[in-house]
């Protein structure tokens, strides 16, 4: 993300902060129908069992106000911080996590709220910590999928929209910690020369 931080620290208007937006990928009305419909699908397939959504920051952060007020049945919400360590490409199983949750999960059914599976390798070794502290059960919710950029063997249990091999920012997701703020998902085009 340095090379980010770089680009970003370049932009000092309002109009070259809209310059890199390239398109609108999803409308804020078409997340808000998706989680919408997501939310009842949850609602009616946890009736009156111990939901807990879990999301790691910062990304999902607005995904997960969404979501959490468009289930209708009593949950808990639950966030961690999480880095993953690599070698090469290899995950080597380590995820240090930098925020911890605060509950003991053995009494709940976990739900993990993500905003993006790129590679899948962060969620992957977050899910095998989590799976390890014996929740009653685990499924994934994502807010996008880029499934072709795949290295673990993980999917979500519930995609809300599919993206190429795209940059993509808003709605939580950042380039250079920027960008959180859009109401809707956008295309971002990197570089300097536009
Ligand atoms: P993964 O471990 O490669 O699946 O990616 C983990 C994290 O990278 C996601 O949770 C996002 O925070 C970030 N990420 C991946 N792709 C994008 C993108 O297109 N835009 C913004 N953040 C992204
Ligand atoms: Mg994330």
């Amino acid at each position: 993300m340095k090379e980010d931080v770089a680009i970003m620290s370049n932009i000092k208007t309002v109009e070259e902060w809209e310059n890199h937006i390239v398109r609108v990928l999803v409308t804020e009305q078409e997340i808000k129908e998706a989680i919408a419909k997501v939310g009842k699908q949850i609602s009616d397939s946890y009736d009156g069992r111990p939901i807990l959504l879990v999301s790691i920051l910062k990304g999902a952060f607005v995904f997960m106000a969404d979501i959490c007020r468009a289930v209708t049945v009593p949950c808990e919400v639950g966030f961690m911080c999480a880095k993953s360590y690599y070698n090469g490409t290899v995950s080597t199983g380590v995820v240090k996590i930098t925020m911890d949750l605060d509950q003991d999960i053995s009494n709940y059914h976990v739900i993990v709220v993500e905003d993006i599976m790129d590679t899948g390798r962060t969620l992957y070794d977050v899910v095998n910590l989590l799976k390890a502290r014996n929740p009653l059960s685990l499924k994934i919710v994502t807010l996008l999928d880029k499934p072709c950029k795949r290295m673990v063997p993980l999917e979500a249990d519930i995609s809300l929209f599919t993206v190429d091999d795209l940059f993509v920012v808003g709605y939580g997701l950042d380039c250079g910690e920027m960008y959180r703020n859009l109401p809707y998902i956008a295309e971002y085009k990197k570089g300097s020369d536009l």
